[in-house]
């Protein structure tokens, strides 16, 4: 089957997250896990988000449910040493972030919404988001690299592998190994309308995947294209049976997220980047300014038609009781 509507029901955190009609609800909250133990690693750039190993992960994110944020999306940091030209570390089963999966997804079960980042760019030694063949990023080439990644992630528990590659075709060959491979209720959250963004710098330093050289403008969206291209990615990923649409970045994209979400029966997430997290962290202190600030910037994401919301700001947010 190429389209399971009923992925996005299967569980009730699910139906909270997607369907709840309420911000609170729908918040999604990043994380960076890296090796060993003990570890709880600051970003520099992102001033509240730190790398954490997963014994550090599981106790965060532990504090986080309390709160009740039952949205997670999990990014894999890996070591230098590890990284190879077809980023081999990135789908293997004994490597941090899906032994986190797999332990969270042991502790909480249904309780919990897990989104898994499929890319190569943080195993790749160049750091690009695919498998380079003649000096090219070869689309092709690429496709069954993601496909090991997500089989990896959906092995390990994840409710949504995340497609951030921008590979053309990627949703296709995902949801077609999922069939194959029997995961049925595994669910794709596709970085369907991605930009090539000045607004990643700080994530890049968080993840280490900034590429070597050159840039990512061959796969990800041109910042000056107009609706059109944003229509016919969403709606490609729509057709290729993504169960969730997403718009990268979402503050200066909300005409793209209006349009987005009138055009797909999917519903529409946002990922508020970290460029976007760094603007308001720097400009206020803790307190009412920055609630303020953070509250009027998510209901410009609701207001422009997104489901879900998935932002460093969640942690603070949910905190705070800054949303219903
Ligand atoms: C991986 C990926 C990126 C982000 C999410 N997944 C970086 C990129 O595409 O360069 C950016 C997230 C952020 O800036 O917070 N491809």
């Amino acid at each position: 089957m190429k389209r399971r509507p009923r992925i996005n029901r299967w569980t009730a955190s699910r139906r909270n997250l997607v369907f709840s009609n309420s911000i609170r609800q729908s918040l999604v909250q990043p994380h960076f896990v890296v090796a060993g133990t003990g570890v709880n690693e600051p970003i520099e750039s992102m001033p509240g988000i730190s790398r954490q190993s997963v014994d550090v992960l599981l106790e965060t994110i532990d504090s986080d449910v309390q709160n009740g944020i039952h949205g997670h999306m999990l990014f894999g940091v890996i070591d230098n040493a590890l990284k190879d030209s077809i980023a081999s570390k990135a789908s293997d089963s004994e490597m941090p972030l899906q032994k986190a999966v797999a332990e969270l997804k042991e502790k909480y079960g249904k309780n919990i919404v897990l989104f898994t980042d499929v890319c190569l760019c943080t195993a790749t030694d160049h750091g690009h988001c695919g498998i380079i063949h003649d000096n090219e990023i070869d689309n092709d080439l690429t496709l069954p690299e993601l496909i090991k990644i997500a089989i990896s992630h959906a092995k390990a528990g994840s409710d949504y592998v995340s497609a951030s590659d921008m590979m053309d075709g990627r949703v296709k060959a995902i949801r077609k190994a999922l069939e194959n491979e029997g995961f049925t209720d595994t669910g794709i959250m596709s970085y369907s309308v991605k930009y090539a963004s000045s607004f990643y710098g700080p994530f890049r330093d968080a993840a280490s995947s900034s590429p070597e050289h050159g840039d990512r403008k061959s796969h990800q969206m041109d910042v000056r294209s107009g609706y059109k291209e944003a229509i016919l990615e969403a709606t490609s990923d729509e057709k290729e049976g993504a169960d969730i649409i997403m718009v990268k970045p979402a503050m200066t994209y909300l005409d793209v997220v209006r349009r987005v979400s009138d055009a797909v029966s999917r519903p529409v997430a946002v990922y508020n980047v970290s460029g976007e997290y760094t603007m308001v962290m720097s400009s206020t202190e803790e307190g009412p300014q920055r609630k303020a600030m953070v509250q009027e910037i998510f209901y410009s994401f609701a207001r422009a038609g997104a489901d879900v919301i998935v932002s460093y700001h969640a942690r603070e947010a949910v905190h705070g009781n800054w949303f219903d």
